[in-house]
């Protein structure tokens, strides 16, 4: 069986192919950046409406497949900036009712985890999804994912994104917040947000703008010591989360999971404790129409359909929302 699959909750409009046997056919994107500032709703939803139809065929050129080849078309349906959902909300209904080939919505977080599982054979990982809009650590328990810790804020990409216009750098902000963090060298005290099991960004994010402001600190060394102090804070919630739940895997996903940093702070921390620690591919951590298409097929596979009339966008669905019936 093939799916088609449409990626479309914020900046990026992808278009994934991928087969019940775990094959990814084909993984495109493309994606809206600015030089300076950050993304303007109308703005992405402008772009995915000028790039999905190079982005499609692109994507059957890759996987050298037709329209005829697809068995099935999948999209996010929730959750995501509504503008921007719509344009692949549209673009799914209308390819289903060109083709009579059935549709299914997903959930964009939990297909973060579910391609995971997929390419790395992980059997029951706690989730670290750390991306633009979302920052939260899920772990299946009870037929849902739960979401056992999360921001009280903003999500973490958006806090570096945020930062990273403080400096007067463009969107995304996060891989040249890690370029300066690369070349800082003195640890600036910030404050360590964490209550319970959640993080929060806000108050560090004022401070660090306090920082910037008296001209005392380095641009590098402020980058250095955000990225040490929020990656420290996740690092620390998602041992808890481990501990509690008795898992011994955890799983990176999102695009602030490109981050090598954090991907070395969360090796080493599983390795302490005799986990393991799964990293993926960046285009796998970013957002992407391959996992759309995964989750699409084993949702549909385990019975579960959206008729057209129901393609309906849910831009506020929560990953705990969602009944895991295919598990
Ligand atoms: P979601 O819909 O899952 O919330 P998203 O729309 O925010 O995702 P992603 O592609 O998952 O999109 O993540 C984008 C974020 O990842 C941006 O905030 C960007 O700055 C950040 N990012 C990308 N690469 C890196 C990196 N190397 N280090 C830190 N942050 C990064
Ligand atoms: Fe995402």
């Amino acid at each position: 069986m093939i799916c088609l699959a449409i990626e479309s909750t914020a900046h990026t409009f992808g278009i994934g192919i991928v087969t019940d046997k775990k094959k990814v056919l084909a993984n495109v994107k493309d994606s809206y950046t600015t030089k300076t500032g950050g993304i303007i709703p109308a703005k992405a939803a402008e772009h995915h409406v000028e790039c999905f139809d190079s982005v499609i065929k692109k994507a059957l050129e890759d996987a050298k497949l037709s329209f005829n080849d697809i068995d099935l078309i999948a999209f996010s349906q929730s959750p995501g900036i509504g503008h921007t959902l719509r344009i692949g909300a549209i673009v799914a209904r209308t390819l289903a009712v060109l083709t009579g080939k059935p549709l299914i919505g997903v959930n964009h977080c939990i297909a973060h985890l579910e391609i995971g599982r997929m390419l790395t054979n992980a059997k029951d990982p706690v989730l670290l999804y750390v991306s633009g809009a979302n920052t939260q650590i899920i772990a299946y328990d009870g037929g849902k994912y739960r979401i056992f810790g999360e921001t009280l804020d903003g999500g973490l990409g958006n806090f570096l994104d945020t930062f990273a216009r403080e400096l007067g750098l463009g969107f995304p902000g996060g891989p040249k917040v890690a370029e300066l963090a690369s070349r800082g060298r003195n640890y600036v005290e910030l404050p360590y947000v964490v209550k319970g099991m959640d993080t929060s960004f806000g108050g560090i994010l004022t401070n660090l703008k306090q920082k910037l402001k008296s001209g005392k600190y380095s641009k590098e060394d402020l980058c250095y010591s955000l990225q040490e102090t929020v990656f420290a804070m996740l690092v620390e919630a998602s041992e808890r989360a481990m501990a509690h739940c008795e898992k011994d895997e955890l799983l990176l996903g999102g695009g602030v999971a490109c981050n090598t940093r954090l991907q070395d702070m969360c090796k080493k921390m599983c390795s302490e404790r005799d986990a393991k620690c799964y990293v993926l591919e960046n285009q796998f951590n970013v957002d992407n129409g391959a996992q759309i298409g995964w989750l699409g097929l084993i949702m549909f596979k385990s019975g579960i359909r959206t008729e057209i009339k129901d393609a309906i966008i849910d831009p506020y669905e929560r990953t705990d929302d969602v009944e895991v019936t295919w598990r």
